[in-house]
């Protein structure tokens, strides 16, 4: 795993995998609980008495397992839809311990985020600020809302997943935000609560952030020059990783940054991490099915799992050290890592040097613990893959692999 924070030998942790593979097949997902506990304990630990609350974004991995292992370690959730709204719940998040963001929320969604009480709904627009406070006035409630800011910083991550530029469909522009808030706190059926803000993810420099943080604080500041107090102010998630082994910013000084910029405010800081808390936890374990030379041309390395499995390199181009799991003799040579899908865009790698492989060997695909098994898909009839998660010297199944008749289950002929 990426992270060894457990005491496993890299051989104990090898014949760990190899064990795994033979017991639930590949492709299959295997987490690591002790690299998320360390990942969750170096965030929390550098607020270092702060107020705060972690709100896992569910979005990076909603397994019941995983969202319940983080439940336990204190933290409370983000969710997405009504979906994860659920999922929280029954891993035992209180209504008041999660959070609700959505760009496009339904009148379903809005009815009942407003009845479960959440602790904020995050308002993404002045018509949604309308919606909601039409929906609780009709459930006799008030809802506490936090409006989401668009405060135009450029994250400098990939364009696919940057949400805080004015050209981005996230949030309301910054500077019509004390408007709103005016607007938030006349209403009957709204309770302003909090400022949130979420310029993107796989950030991997302080700078966009801390900005984005001194943005909501000066926001909070004006807004207490008019009587609006806030109780907290949700920083959003976004932190990256480092795929490639290249340096990124380190999540307590992060945190301690955003603490730097918010201590003067006295104001509760709310985070929503997804990737830094569970990306590094997780490996897809797969094994070659083919491998294929062009003469004087390209060797291409066929797993049995592609873009069903994990959409991102697909999706984004995105970077995923491969590795054999365990590496035969012979120099490394240049290879294209593909799934079995017919479509061209299904390739993990493209030209990377990589050691000579045969048909049957375990290969190990790192960091795809966030936005890897959430994103899988079922295209050309392909059951979902199983997931293990790993505690130390023992592992379980925590989702076996779909059956093909489960899949077809919701079909007539
Ligand atoms: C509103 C919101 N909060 C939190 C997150 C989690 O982001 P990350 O996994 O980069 O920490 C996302 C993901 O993009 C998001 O859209």
């Amino acid at each position: 795993m990426a992270v060894t924070t457990s005491s496993t030998s890299p051989d104990a942790r090898t014949e760990q995998l190899s064990d795994i593979a033979s017991a639930a097949g590949t492709p299959c997902y295997v987490y690591d609980a002790a690299s998320i506990r360390a990942a969750y304990a170096a965030l929390d630990g550098a607020f270092d008495g702060y107020p705060h609350a972690i709100h896992y974004a569910l979005k990076a991995n909603s397994s019941l397992a995983i969202v319940r292992l983080l439940h336990g370690l204190g933290s409370h959730a983000d969710a997405n839809s009504l979906g994860e709204t659920d999922v929280a719940m029954r891993c035992g998040f209180r209504p008041d311990q999660i959070v609700f963001t959505g760009v496009g929320k339904s009148a379903a969604e809005i009815d009942r985020a407003v009845a479960l009480g959440l602790l904020a709904i995050n308002v993404e627009s002045p018509g949604e600020l309308d919606r909601i406070d039409q929906r609780a006035v009709a459930q006799g409630v008030r809802a506490r809302v936090a409006l989401r800011v668009n405060p135009d910083i450029d994250a400098k991550s990939h364009p696919h997943i940057s949400t805080g530029l004015r050209s981005n469909k996230f949030g309301v522009p910054i500077d019509e935000a004390p408007g709103l808030f005016r607007e938030m706190a006349s209403r009957r059926g709204l309770l302003p609560v909090g400022a949130h803000v979420h310029i993107g993810s796989q950030i991997t420099t302080l700078e966009p952030l801390t900005k984005a943080a001194e943005a909501v604080v000066a926001l909070a500041r004006d807004l207490r020059a008019e009587a609006i107090e806030l109780q907290h102010l949700d920083m959003g998630g976004g932190l990256g990783i480092s795929y490639d082994g290249s340096p990124v910013a380190d999540p307590a000084e992060y945190v301690r940054a955003l603490v730097a910029a918010t201590r003067g405010s006295g104001l509760k800081v709310a985070i929503e991490p997804g990737r830094v808390l569970v990306g590094p936890a997780g490996v897809l374990l797969s094994r070659v099915v083919d491998v294929k030379q062009f003469p004087g041309a390209k060797r291409f390395i066929v797993l049995d799992a592609g873009m069903n499995e994990l959409m991102r390199p697909a999706l984004y181009n995105a970077y995923h050290r491969i590795e054999p799991l365990i590496r035969r003799d012979g120099a490394e040579t240049p290879a294209d890592i593909v799934g079995p899908i017919c479509e061209s865009t299904d390739a993990y790698a493209r030209d990377r040097q990589f050691a000579p492989v045969e048909v049957g060997d375990l290969v190990v695909v790192r960091d795809v613990g966030a936005y890897g098994a959430v994103m899988g898909h079922t295209y050309l009839r392909r059951p979902l893959p199983p997931e293990v998660l790993i505690d130390g010297s023992t592992w379980r199944i925590i989702r076996r692999r779909q059956t093909l008749d489960e899949l077809l289950a919701l079909e007539t002929e």
